[in-house]
């Protein structure tokens, strides 16, 4: 079986694709997604909490660059509310591996020395990624601390926010795709977000925009071919954001994407941002007419 779940004493325990992980950490007798030797990421348990600390107990000895002991206390905290994700080595029980955070939020990302550059941390953002996609959370956001780091979240498709200072920031937008309804009548619609000046300053550059393929369907409701969104960190320091739609080169709607009219229109709110999948029309109070 290649990934997939069971079900163990009522939790469902997700087993790591095999591939890449396996065959490197286990060599050749070592059947990655297989027998008792199966690698895994899940939520931690108070054992794997204490191997990390004495992972980073024992690393800090050997004055290992990249150890989060410093920060053992939010760790701990993390596994105590039910966030910490763990990286297992099936052969020998432990992790090897963990991730704090989700990528949501600034946090901890840790793969133990000698276990670095097998694709540990590459399969912990992969994980963080399809839970963030499952919360409807695409909008990531994580510090580059340390900054030898930046090369793996660059590798991992996140773009460095510039001049914000120490640590750096990076951030990453997951996309979304969807099937027009077929009996959508193909409609062009603009969606852009801008700084809150645009309220008073049309000339206002908008900080992003996009035209994905859409069609309306009889119910009033713009079905778009993938997601729009905003990540609130690249207007960070310009206020609320705007949002501004336009249908067949007609505004339809200009106002702050935090307010309820915005989220009866379709604009959502994440933790990072806003995005949005489909357009009520009614709620425009827009006719559209041939
Ligand atoms: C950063 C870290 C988490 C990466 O984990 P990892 O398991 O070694 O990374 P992966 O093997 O999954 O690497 C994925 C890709 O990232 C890039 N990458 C990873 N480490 C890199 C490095 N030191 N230099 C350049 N590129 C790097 C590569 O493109 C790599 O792909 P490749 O191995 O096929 O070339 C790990 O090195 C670590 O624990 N460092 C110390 C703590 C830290 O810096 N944490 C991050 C900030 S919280």
């Amino acid at each position: 079986m290649e990934g997939g779940s069971r079900w163990i004493f009522g939790k469902r325990l997700e087993m790591v694709r095999s591939g890449k992980v396996g065959q490197r950490l286990g060599g050749s007798s070592h059947r990655p997604g297989a027998g008792p030797h199966r690698n895994s990421i899940r939520r931690s348990t108070n054992q794997d909490l204490a191997d990390i600390r004495a992972w980073l107990e024992e690393e800090e000895e050997r004055k290992v660059p990249g150890n989060f002991l410093c920060n053992f206390a939010l760790i701990e905290a993390g596994h105590k509310r039910g966030e910490l994700l763990v990286f297992i080595d099936g052969k020998v029980g432990r992790p090897a591996g963990y991730q704090l955070g989700g990528l949501i939020r600034p946090g901890i990302l840790q793969v133990r020395h000698e276990y670095r550059r097998k694709g540990i941390g590459r399969k912990l953002v992969e994980r963080c990624i399809s839970l963030a996609l499952r919360r409807e959370q695409p909008l990531l956001y994580i510090t580059c601390e340390p900054p030898t780091s930046i090369p793996f979240w660059n590798a991992m498709g996140f773009t460095l926010l510039a001049n914000r200072g120490h640590p750096v920031a990076a951030y990453r937008v997951l996309g979304k795709s969807f099937v027009l309804p077929a009996p959508g009548e193909p409609i062009d619609v603009v969606v852009s977000f801008y700084p809150n000046e645009r309220q008073w300053d049309p000339g206002t550059a908008a900080v992003h925009s996009d035209s994905p393929a859409a069609c309306l369907t009889p119910d009033h409701v713009v079905h778009l071919e993938r997601r729009v969104a905003l990540h609130e960190e690249i207007i960070e320091g310009y206020g609320d954001a705007m949002v501004e739609i336009t249908i067949n080169e007609s505004r339809v709607y200009l106002d702050k994407a935090k307010y309820p009219e915005s989220t009866s229109i379709g604009v959502k709110r994440c933790i990072n941002g806003y995005f949005i999948d489909q357009i009520r029309l009614d709620a425009t109070q827009l006719v559209l007419t041939d």
